[in-house]
């Protein structure tokens, strides 16, 4: 599913992102863009960053 669609960004590549140990909007934007046009994407992408974080 499209999270960010201004820049064309699933919910995987965001999954992928937090893999490779993106872990903050900030990061997340300067790597794919996500939440630096419109802005609507940001909160589910906070959210999906968050999921993926390892629960500690
Ligand atoms: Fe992500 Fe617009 S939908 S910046």
């Amino acid at each position: 599913m499209y999270v960010c669609l201004c820049h064309g960004v699933t919910d995987r590549e965001i999954r992928e992102a937090a893999d490779n140990g993106i872990s903050s909007m900030r990061q997340l934007g300067k790597e794919l863009g996500v939440g630096t046009q419109c802005g609507r994407c940001a909160c589910t992408a906070r959210e999906i960053l968050r999921e993926s974080r390892s629960p500690d």
